[in-house]
């Protein structure tokens, strides 16, 4: 059946699901909101902001999209598959009920706990005279987290009792974080390797993706400030079949059977954050969507057809359909502006992007826009850059062939990218 397709966000996650949908045989018009100029080749870029939820629910209702496929939270947890389904309008992605396991940490602790997910000890506060006491109880090195939705910087990692002190200050007092940290969740401070398991869910069963491992930080050798990820690669082989196994049943579906318990079933793509040393699993925070960079690497192995499986998710039967992975390995290098976490210039002109017409490279714009005949950057991490290879070490050298190809003033990018896995041996 013909399938109208609306794709909400703008990001390089949404360039690599427009890549993929666009693929599928059954997808024959699709729009992208707001998009980028990458986006703007495959499908039609409408110029509404992935928050506005009124102006997506009148555009879809006003184009009869078939179903909307949702990339990035704020309108998850603002309640865009709820406002839709009103409509009679199918979506891929949470209810904001559902959603709240990204949106609020409180829910999600008090969750996990209630299901008996493995997790670390925290303290839920309001008050700032009942934190400052959880603090005063446990010396640092401790985790405060602003409950609410902080494009990913409402987490401070205190390692000294004054940086703890300081942190509560700013998030419940200063409102450093605005009204996302009215509350804040005080945890106890894990070590270990961190891993991240996504996978599909129609409300009842799951279907896991490979693995793959993100690079948080600004710099080579995992320094610099935090970002929203500088590249990516897949298959990462930091879970063996047990605990992978563990990750299903001790995480993955209590959060499903939970959900459906209370009535609010998660559909869509559940994202676990994880802290794994030896034997000891525990998560430290979900995410109620794909991640980004990590979806750069993510599709590029699916074999099975994207629209198959968000249909599946939409209307139950995920179990009957068997997900198929490609052998091969990808790599993500984000090429990201000058200044990036911090403050950067836009409106640079890409070059280079012609050069980059080779197999087994995918290049998603992130934050880029097109102006006339040029492309210019439009954000802070501009595009990822996908390589494709029979091993790890392939892929990353058709990535990096590439990245080096395209240039602007003051492009930076990590050099180190999947070298835990090439350390791993799994080159
Ligand atoms: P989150 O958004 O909760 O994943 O936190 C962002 C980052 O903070 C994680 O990727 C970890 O590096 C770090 N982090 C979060 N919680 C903890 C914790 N309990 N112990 C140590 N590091 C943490
Ligand atoms: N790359 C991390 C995230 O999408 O949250």
């Amino acid at each position: 059946m013909p399938v109208k397709l609306l794709v909400v966000g703008s990001g390089g996650r949404e360039h690599a699901l427009v890549w993929a949908l666009a693929r599928s045989p059954q997808a024959t018009q699709l729009y992208v909101a707001p998009g980028n100029a990458g986006t703007a080749r495959l499908a039609t870029n409408v110029p509404i902001k992935a928050d506005d939820v009124a102006g997506l629910v009148t555009f879809a209702r006003q184009q009869d999209i078939d179903l909307v496929v949702v990339g990035p939270e704020i309108p998850l947890a603002l309640g865009l598959v709820d406002a839709l389904q009103r409509e009679g309008i199918r979506a891929f992605g949470p209810t904001a009920a559902a959603a709240q396991l990204e949106a609020s940490k409180a829910f999600s602790k008090a969750f996990m706990r209630q299901h008996r997910i493995p997790t670390g000890a925290y303290g839920s506060f309001s008050d700032y005279a009942s934190a400052l006491a959880y603090l005063d109880a446990h010396p640092a090195p401790i985790v405060l987290k602003a409950d609410g939705l902080a494009a990913g910087k409402g987490v401070l990692v205190c390692q000294t009792d004054r940086e703890a002190r300081e942190g509560l200050q700013a998030i419940l007092r200063d409102r450093r974080f605005g009204t996302a940290g009215e509350r804040v969740v005080i945890e106890e401070y894990l070590t270990g390797q961190e891993v991240s398991v996504l996978a599909f869910s129609d409300g009842k069963s799951l279907a896991p993706m490979v693995l793959a491992q993100d690079h948080k930080a600004a710099y080579d050798g995992d320094r610099g400030p935090n970002t929203g990820g500088m590249g990516s690669y897949a298959p990462a082989p930091l879970l063996d079949p047990v605990m992978l196994h563990r990750v299903s049943t001790e995480v993955l579906e209590p959060v499903i059977a939970g959900m459906a318990q209370a009535g609010t079933p998660y559909v869509g793509v559940l994202y676990a954050g994880l802290m794994v040393n030896g034997d000891d699993l525990r998560v430290l925070e979900f995410n109620c969507r794909f991640g980004d960079p990590e979806t750069q690497v993510i599709l590029p192995l699916l074999k099975t057809d994207l629209l198959s499986i968000v249909e599946a998710c939409v209307s139950g039967g995920l179990d009957q359909l068997g997900l198929e992975w490609s052998p091969r390995s990808a790599a993500c290098v984000v090429l990201a502006a000058d200044g990036y976490p911090g403050d950067y210039a836009r409106g640079l002109t890409i070059e280079g992007l012609e050069n980059v017409a080779e197999e087994d490279v995918l290049v998603f714009h992130a934050g880029t826009r097109q102006d006339g005949s040029r492309v210019i950057t439009d954000g802070g991490r501009v595009l990822g850059v996908t390589g494709l290879g029979d091993t790890l070490q392939g892929a990353l050298d058709r990535a990096y062939a590439a990245a080096g190809a395209i240039r602007w003033p003051g492009v930076f990018y990590r050099h180190d990218i999947g070298a835990k896995g090439l350390a791993r041996g799994d080159a």
